[in-house]
């Protein structure tokens, strides 16, 4: 048996999904032309064995070019405190000027670590596909750099929630 539906208007689908909290990232790469980074929140994990996680990027971003021919991509987890970072690599701004806020060093595939980030995975793309406006990038994790603190930043109804452990 066949059921139809009616289509759920983008708008609908955004504030519903605007409900469902998320960490904050900024996931970045290097290409010849300099290091590339932009906030996302479509993060998460995919499979233990292989160590596996995916990112979703609009294929509108500026970072795509860089992300569509990247070998290597990291993903770094925000901390209370990273609240302007994250704006600034969630917003329009030039990406030189991005990465003039922050701290960062080269990970050992060369992709940008964010040196105070709760925990940064490199991974190596192993596969990637398109979804409607974004390309889901999979990433085998290669190289993992956390910290031992238990706070978190959170994005939940268009505003950060942040929360402060006792690490
Ligand atoms: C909290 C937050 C979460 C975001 N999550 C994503 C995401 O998961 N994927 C994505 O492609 N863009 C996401 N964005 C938007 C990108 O960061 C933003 O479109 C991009 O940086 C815009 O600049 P660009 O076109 O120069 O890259 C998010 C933005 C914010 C502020």
């Amino acid at each position: 048996m066949s059921y139809s539906f009616d289509t759920i208007e983008t708008a609908d689908f955004r504030n519903g999904m605007s409900r469902l909290g998320a960490a904050v990232n900024i996931v970045t790469t290097r290409s010849a032309e300099g290091p590339f980074g932009f906030t996302a929140s479509a993060v998460c994990s995919v499979s233990d064995t292989p160590p596996t996680l995916l990112a979703c990027i609009n294929r509108k971003s500026s970072c795509f070019p860089a992300f569509e021919d990247a070998r290597f991509f990291c993903v770094n987890t925000l901390a209370p405190g990273h609240e302007a970072l994250s704006n600034l690599f969630g917003g329009k701004t030039a990406m030189a000027e991005r990465f003039s806020a922050g701290r960062w060093i080269d990970g050992r595939t060369g992709a940008p670590v964010l040196a105070d980030a709760l925990v940064s995975f490199e991974c190596e793309l192993s596969h990637a596909f398109d979804e409607g406006t974004h390309r889901v990038l999979f990433g085998r994790v290669i190289d993992i750099r956390a910290t031992d603190s238990d706070a978190a930043l959170f994005y939940c109804a268009r505003r950060y929630v942040a929360i402060n452990g006792a690490g």
